[in-house]
Order: C-alpha cells, then structure tokens, then sequence
C-alpha cells in the first residue's frame, strides 16, 4: 500500500475544471488519474447503451475504450448515490492507495460538475455471480482446480483489506457480483464504494447497513455492527456458493432447501457434506478438500463473530497450512430473524446460549419486486427498525 503524501496526481491530456476548493482536493489526491466528462463520453459512445455492462446499486456501469487504448469500466454513480465532492475525493484516495493482485484496479475518476463517475480495469470474464451462479451460459468450466484458486485469491484480496492496510477497511459487500474475474480466471474484489476506512479505535459504526440480504452476517443487519467479521461471513457464504455452485438463496427449491447456508449445516450435522458439492464438477475433485472447505464456510458463518476465523487464519485454512477446528456451531441464520421464514410456519431453532438476543420484534421486510427473477441469490429487502437508536436501511438491490 502507497502512502498517501508521497504520491503525485496523474494528469490526463485536460485536466477538468474545478473551482478553486476543488482544485486543493484534486491536488490531494494521488496516483490515479482525473478524467474530463468529454473523455469518458468519448471513450463508451456517450455512454450508449451498447456499452453498458451492467447495473448495481450506485448505478450503471458501461464498458469504454480509454484514450491509450485500454478498457475500462465506468462506474456512473446515480444521483443518490451521489456524494459530495469532498466525501468522493476522500473515498477515491483511499480506492486509489490500496493495490492488490486480488483486487480491481481503479484507474481514476472523474468529479466534474455533478458527475461522479469511478474509472476501473475492465475485466473480460466478468463476476462469479454471472459466470459460475450464473445461467450456464458463459462457458467457463470451474473445475476443482480452478475453485480452488478462486477461493484463495479471494481469502488473501480480503485479508490484505482487513489486515495489511491500516488503518483497516471493510468491505462491507462481499458478493458473487463484486468478484470479478480477469483472463487467467485470477480473482479481483471490486467495488469499494461501499468500502470506508474503520478508525482504529472505533469496532463498529451502526448508522447504516450495506451489503446483500443473503450475504448479511445477522448481528450487522439487525444491530448495525460492523466489523471485520461481518465480511468473513459474507465471505463464507460465497465460499459455500463456490464449492455449491449454488446461490445462497434460490426460490425455485422446495422450501426446506432454498438456504444453502441453511443446508450445507445440515448436512454437515448429518455427515454427507458432499452431497452438497457442485454436480457439474461429475465427481473429479478432491473430496476431503471440497468438505474441508464446506466447514471452513461454516466456521466463517458462526453466530458468534468472535468464532468466526479471521482472514489470515482463512487463507491458512485453505491452503492447508493450518488444521480446520471440527468443532463447529450452528451458523447465524438472518432468515430466522426476517421472517423470511414465515411460510412455513416454523418456530426459529435458537442455541441455549443465544437465548439472550434481541430479537427484532417492531421491525419489518419487504422484499423487492422489481426483479422478477425466481432464483435471487442477492434478494432485495428493506429493513427498518423502530428500536430509538436504531434505524438503518439495507441498500438494493440488483437482480442480475
Ligand atoms: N471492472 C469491471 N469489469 C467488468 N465488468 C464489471 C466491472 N465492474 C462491474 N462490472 C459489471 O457491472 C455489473 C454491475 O456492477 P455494480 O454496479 O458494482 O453492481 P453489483 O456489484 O451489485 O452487480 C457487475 O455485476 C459486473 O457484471
Ligand atoms: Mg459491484
């Protein structure tokens, strides 16, 4: 990671204009490069829908041909997503500081006017969510082989965030959708506009909750608590997708299957976790492997944060540099608190020791309508609690 003050803005061909405030923010930032609006309309044909790859929750994102000929991804951020410029400034540079082989690159930005627009690497074999959960139509082959570097590369992009770069960052919306893939099939985390730097001595922030509903460790959806450990949840549910080939939700299932989470703990309680390994892998991978790493997302998933490894500790585990502790909890399940369970009329399993937690009893969900898509591994929700010190909306989201 490069240090902040040591750095010197890029310039591209025209610089953008900026009033003079402005120009003292601009000239803080370092290492990336400030695009005029004109360049990046001229690099995605005005941004015509041709070019456009894409839609998230802070906006589209179009493909573009950069003046020097490389491709890029033009994150548009919406107008509500839209910060001001001082707060989009601060964002970038840290974006800008932290370089990873396991993470997007951010090539610059461009904050001209009201537009606030994040220029990224482009990667050709787009995100896990479209190509492994996707609908089978991308033609890549995840062998055992390939999962597995998945897996790791994703582990070690998470554990440089959370434990390489200080102050620490969480990501705060780890997904299938924000793991991109380049030609090498290398994993890269995208997305940081949802990234914010923790100040050390501050564990969790409670104002607002991020992330995707089946990726949301509970104590963050419900309480707001964010800390690393939020993270390692949502990382050991992609794991399970990984090995799964399964989104975590999928409507399509009968009831009592349309968890993963829900079912791979299960199956493991039952000791027949690889029936839970993807079917199209026709049986060539290591079974002990593939198990090894079923519990490790389980370990990820813990209800109690503090059960849950940290990311370093992660990597080991996947490597086999370590050994996986067999001693393994019921995971926190978030469906038990939103009711999405209420159709079937079941009375949430709750730990002894879990008794004491506070359930949500003046909150409520809604789920999105807008996709219209049977299997959702991102569903989208809101959640808002009347609790006096608690209000927090959930963001999203995307049906894609
Ligand atoms: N750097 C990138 N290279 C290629 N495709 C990208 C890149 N960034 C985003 N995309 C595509 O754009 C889509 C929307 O991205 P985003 O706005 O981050 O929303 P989300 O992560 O919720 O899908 C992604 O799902 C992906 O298909
Ligand atoms: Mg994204």
């Amino acid at each position: 990671m490069t240090c902040f003050s040591s750095l010197c803005i890029k310039k591209t061909a025209s610089r953008p204009k900026h009033a003079p405030e402005v120009d003292d923010e601009v000239s803080g930032i370092s290492n990336i490069s400030m695009y005029t609006y004109k360049e990046l309309q001229m690099a995605t044909a005005s941004f015509s829908a041709d070019n456009k790859v894409g839609e998230g929750g802070f906006g589209s994102v179009y493909k573009g041909v950069l003046k020097d000929g490389r491709l890029a991804a033009l994150k548009v951020l919406s107008a509500e997503s839209r910060q001001g410029l001082r707060e989009f400034l601060t964002e970038i540079k840290v974006i800008a500081s932290v370089e990873h082989d396991n993470l997007v690159k951010l090539y610059g930005c461009c904050a001209e006017g009201k537009h606030r627009i994040l220029v990224y690497g482009y990667l050709e074999k787009n995100s896990l969510a479209q190509t492994l959960l996707g609908d089978g139509h991308s033609g890549i082959q995840f062998s055992w082989f390939t999962r597995r570097k998945i897996c790791i590369g994703i582990a070690q992009g998470l554990a440089f965030l959370h434990e390489e770069v200080k102050p620490h960052i969480v990501h705060r919306d780890i997904k299938a959708s924000n793991i991109l893939l380049d030609n090498n099939l290398t994993p890269k985390i995208s997305d940081f506009g949802l990234a914010k730097l923790l100040p050390p001595n501050l564990t969790h922030i409670s104002t607002r909750v991020a992330g995707t509903a089946g990726y949301l460790a509970p104590e963050y959806a419900i309480r707001g608590q964010l800390t690393r450990k939020a993270d390692i949840y949502s990382f050991g549910v992609l794991l399970l997708e990984i090995v799964s080939g399964r989104p975590n939700t999928n409507r399509r299932l009968p009831l009592n299957e349309q968890y993963l989470l829900e079912r791979v703990w299960e199956c493991h309680e039952h000791g027949k976790l690889e029936t839970m390994v993807d079917a199209s892998l026709n049986g060539d991978y290591d079974v002990e492997e593939a198990c090894r790493y079923f519990k490790i997302g389980l370990l990820c998933t813990q209800d109690v944060p503090k059960l849950r490894p940290s990311m370093s500790v992660v990597v080991k585990m996947l490597k086999h540099e370590t050994n996986v502790n067999d001693k393994i909890s019921r995971p926190g399940l978030l469906s038990e608190f939103m009711g999405l369970k209420n159709e079937r009329d079941e009375k949430p399993k709750r730990d002894k020791n879990q008794e004491d937690k506070p359930m949500l009893k003046n909150s409520f969900y809604t789920e999105s309508s807008g996709s219209g898509k049977v299997d959702d591994s991102s569903s989208s929700f809101r959640l808002v609690t009347s609790h006096a010190t608690m209000t927090f909306n959930s963001i999203y989201d995307r049906s894609n």
